[in-house]
């Protein structure tokens, strides 16, 4: 088994002053792995209610575009790229941007809309397609993660991986973890009966908040929000503040079994009081 990560497939296709496009606010790693191959970050906002705009993706694009890093579900949103979206990029970005599609919270997703990118693969678009064994299968701590794209892609990606960059233990792991159906049947019901709950029940404390087709949800609690978040921490309860991403009124809750869900929402009602 072939490892896939963010930084390899950087390393593979990014020199100094190409540029990488990114939509966002999204996942640090994509700028990261650009920026640690002197690439240039290009930042595209996502539209006000965090969805994706083809046209402000399209229109940014220039000839050193080298990469667009796409994340759907989105990480922080939960909002996804729509299959008729991803389409329509494909379609009209020219052939010399990679496309990766990186739908690591893609078992979480319940839009008939959506599309995690491997029928994309199939059907011979130039798009690679990132897994993760951190989200649903919960094994973040193994490190492995794969890629679904063309022969082209994966080999030129392979000339640049080191030799057994997943380790036996992992590997084994991953393999058991992919044929428990059963384990990520559970937990996406989990989930989806859970998001609904905390839906209603951040309505109840007159919080906002954007509806996710991910396993957490970007609330939203105004200026105060950092405050609220170090007040949740001091009595146990960790969300993600979110300044990181730009957006210093929200934090990120996951969405967790009913119990830590209603311990979230007590020590959350306690701390607005
Ligand atoms: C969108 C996205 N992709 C990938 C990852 C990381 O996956 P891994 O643990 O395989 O590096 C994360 C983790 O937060 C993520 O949010």
């Amino acid at each position: 088994m072939e490892g896939m990560s963010l930084t390899l497939v950087s390393e593979t296709f990014l020199d100094c002053c190409d540029e990488v496009m990114v939509p966002g606010p999204s996942f640090s790693e994509y700028e990261f792995s650009g920026t640690l191959m002197g690439a240039k970050v290009k930042t595209v906002p996502l539209s006000g209610n965090y969805q994706y705009h083809v046209e402000d993706i399209l229109s940014a694009v220039t000839e050193r575009t080298k990469i667009l890093f796409l994340c759907s579900p989105n990480n922080p949103t939960g909002t996804i790229l729509l299959k008729s979206q991803l389409q329509q990029i494909l379609d009209s970005i020219p052939k010399s941007v990679l496309v990766v599609l990186d739908s690591a919270y893609s078992h979480y997703v319940t839009s008939n809309d959506y599309t995690d990118g491997i029928e994309f693969v199939k059907a011979g678009y130039p798009l690679l397609v990132l897994q993760t064994f951190s989200k649903v299968y919960g094994l973040a701590g193994i490190r492995v993660g794969f890629g679904v794209s063309s022969p082209e892609i994966i080999s030129g990606i392979l000339q640049v991986k080191e030799p057994f960059n997943v380790n036996a233990l992992a590997q084994l792991a991953a393999a058991a973890a992919i044929q428990d159906d059963e384990h990520v049947q559970a937990s996406r019901r989990l989930v989806t009966e859970q998001r609904k709950k905390l839906y209603a029940k951040l309505q109840a404390l007159g919080v906002g908040y954007t509806e996710s087709m991910s396993n957490f949800i970007l609330v939203e609690l105004g200026p105060d929000a950092e405050l609220i978040y170090r007040k949740m921490m001091e009595k146990g309860v960790i969300v993600r503040y979110g300044g990181t991403w730009g957006l210093p009124n929200c934090v990120r809750v996951t969405v967790g079994t009913p119990e830590e869900n209603d311990m979230l929402i007590e020590v959350m009602s306690e701390v607005l009081a």
